[in-house]
């Protein structure tokens, strides 16, 4: 897998999104667009992010970008091979296991490298941080671009060292737990999960049992699993505000829930939001506007959108 990145000023960085996410027949898996910090909003940059299957055929679109962008000076730029993105490819072979960042994500026949090609097997002995996955009826294997997308976006949060702390998260719609794992792994906080499905509550529980990370301290975080619809619990209301939440589910209840996502929150929050197709993206970015929320970072894979949100009023 190789990863282009264009670091540009946010005008240039969202011609080229514009563009890109345009394209019909799109040669690349993801892309993603992460708006810097930056106290002047003149100086503000973006780092645009493509993630391709080989070198040539990143060469091919940086090729195409140069010719059709030449005030940007795009020759600038080198695609690099990335391993951590690996599962973006592999979220599209079936049920094989997942490789998403440092985790790798397998179901219980794959536990000791059985059924796998050599070169899996290996991986799946020799990788620290697995997370085992038991989906039964409950959505949440990786294999979707929403999760994948959700993925990309925690690790991301987790891993730029400009944001401020975040203690205490709360995965709205957790299936079979996924998030809220991987959330033990990459912050240290308490991480509050719910489902309104009291089926997938059960499995996410045995889940987060069957990987170290339910009732007690797990590596880095504490996970507890509720069944409630939204918010609609006294345990997740004592909880608030949350510096975190996490909510993959379809486009119309989340913006049902814009104004209980804005009670939830606080001034410097984030949410990560999916399980919208690109088409509803800007229906629901105005949505959240409204409610003080403005886009961090976009990830679309396959024909799905998560967004990065920080809250600013
Ligand atoms: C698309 S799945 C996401 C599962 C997992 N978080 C993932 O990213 O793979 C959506 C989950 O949200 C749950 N759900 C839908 N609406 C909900 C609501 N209002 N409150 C709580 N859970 C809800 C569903 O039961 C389902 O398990």
């Amino acid at each position: 897998m190789y990863l282009l990145s264009f670091r540009l000023r946010a005008d240039q960085a969202g011609r080229l999104y514009d563009y890109l996410d345009s394209l019909p027949e799109p040669p690349f898996s993801a892309l993603s667009l992460t708006q810097s910090e930056a106290q002047n909003p003149k100086q503000a940059e973006e780092v645009l992010a493509l993630y391709l299957p080989d070198l040539p055929a990143a060469q091919r679109l940086q090729k195409t970008l140069e010719t059709r962008f030449p005030d940007l000076a795009l020759h600038r730029f080198t695609p690099e091979m990335i391993k951590p993105q690996d599962w973006v490819a592999k979220s599209q072979q079936g049920l094989a296991p997942v490789r998403a960042g440092r985790f790798l994500i397998h179901g219980r026949h794959d536990r000791k490298g059985h059924n796998l090609a050599g070169h899996h097997r290996t991986a799946l002995r020799g990788f620290r941080d697995r997370i085992e996955i038991d989906a039964a009826q409950a959505f949440g294997t990786g294999h979707h671009g929403t999760t994948c997308g959700c993925l990309l976006a925690l690790e991301q949060l987790a891993r730029a060292s400009s944001r401020p702390r975040i203690r205490k998260i709360f995965d709205l719609g957790t299936g079979t737990g996924i998030l809220a794992i991987a959330s033990t792994r990459l912050f240290q906080a308490s991480i509050l999960a719910a489902d309104i499905d009291p089926v997938a509550v059960a499995i996410a529980r045995h889940n987060a049992r069957l990987n170290g990370a339910h009732g007690c301290l797990g590596r880095l975080g504490r996970l507890r699993i509720v069944a409630a619809a939204g918010f609609e619990q006294p345990i997740i209301r004592t909880a608030m505000p949350f510096d975190l939440i996490i909510a993959n589910v379809l486009a119309a209840p989340l913006k049902t829930l814009a104004p209980a996502f804005r009670q939830a929150t606080h001034l410097g929050s984030y949410l990560v939001l999916s399980g919208l197709t690109r088409c509803q993206t800007r229906g629901l970015l105005a949505r959240f506007r409204n409610f003080g929320f403005i886009p961090m970072a976009t990830y679309n894979l396959d024909d799905w959108t998560t967004l990065t949100l920080k809250r600013r009023d």
